[in-house]
């Protein structure tokens, strides 16, 4: 691969690699000096078309923890704004010699698109309602790290029970975790609201549920997503305090999941809405922060792997990944 753009296209090995990669900058992180010249003499470009706090920043940190030098081209202050297009902008920041792009755009398919106009890496920081990998991926290693504190050895997730509650509709970080997931050997429930569970969803091999109670019996993980109200169309969804009743995670709903379950959320979060501060806060249970971390060491490795080429070094594609 040259570059990331879904997990749909990663092999389960690959998302091992990535993930045994990240968890070495994890260690790096942890350091007081947390420098490399990596990347030295690389330019990297981060054009987001939609607002992000956690992506936008971690993809900047990973970059400059490596030694690149970091760019980033906020649409809103571009001349996107004067009219240009898509391609045309892509073309500009190809123009420039950027050695690697990331791309957040709030159309499906529009990271792909771009991909296939330039000549560097392009890794997809969320596009549309299609996928989010970087997410998944973190998500992963979260998880994986936190399995293996409670004495979980293995690699993968196989046998583990993970529901993802909330806007699956809309969402691309339910859509890159259920591959992600899949891949790694878990089983997915998913629950949404009937106006939010997109149609056809079950052909991805999970089981759907709109009562949360029902499908939190017996989870080992519980991700939760807030509804995107930037995105709805039309839909009919309750009231934030309905929606609260109906699916809102409070301590007395998580005692339905398996003891000891784990609490995911990709961020931001709405408290008070899908997810209450009693649980979002509950340092025994929920890993939120840590997923945040795990972006970090996640998108350095991605940046590592997908720039390794440039820099002459084998990577992405070749033989030692099979
Ligand atoms: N989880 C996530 O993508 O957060 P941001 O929108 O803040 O980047």
């Amino acid at each position: 691969h040259r570059d990331l753009i879904a997990i749909s296209e990663l092999e389960r090995h690959e998302i091992l690699y990535l993930l045994d990669e990240a968890e070495q900058y994890v260690a790096f992180n942890r350091q007081a000096a947390k420098h490399s010249d990596s990347l030295a003499g690389l330019t990297i470009i981060n054009a987001f078309f939609e607002n992000s706090t956690r992506t936008l920043l971690s993809f900047e940190i990973a970059g400059k923890r490596l030694g690149a030098d970091v760019i980033n081209m906020h649409a809103a202050q571009s001349s996107v704004k004067k009219g240009e297009t898509l391609i045309d902008t892509a073309m500009t920041l190809n123009a420039m010699r950027a050695d690697a792009i990331v791309i957040r755009h709030g159309s499906s398919g529009a990271v792909g698109l771009i991909a296939g106009k330039v000549y560097c890496p392009v890794l997809n920081a969320g596009d549309g309602s299609h996928e989010h990998p970087t997410q998944a991926l973190l998500d992963a290693l979260a998880l994986r790290s936190r399995l293996r504190e409670q004495g979980n050895a293995a690699d993968d997730f196989t046998g583990l029970k993970v529901v993802i509650c909330g806007d699956i509709l809309h969402s691309r970080v339910a859509r890159s975790n259920i591959l992600c997931l899949h891949a790694l050997g878990a089983s997915v429930r998913l629950c949404a609201p009937p106006s939010l569970m997109p149609s056809g969803i079950d052909r991805m091999e999970v089981e759907l549920h709109h009562r949360f109670d029902d499908a939190l019996c017996g989870a080992d993980v519980v991700m939760m997503l807030r509804l995107q109200n930037e995105r709805m169309d039309g839909q009919f969804i309750p009231s934030p305090r309905e929606y609260h009743h109906l699916y809102g995670l409070t301590p007395e709903r998580l005692t339905l999941a398996a003891p000891g379950a784990i609490v995911m959320h990709p961020g931001p979060m709405n408290r008070g809405v899908e997810i209450d501060s009693a649980v979002a806060d509950m340092e025994d249970r929920a890993i939120i922060t840590r997923q945040v971390e795990m972006g970090v060491a996640v998108r350095m490795a991605c940046l590592d792997i997908l720039t390794r080429r440039a820099r002459g070094i084998s990577g992405w594609g070749d033989a030692e990944w099979v």
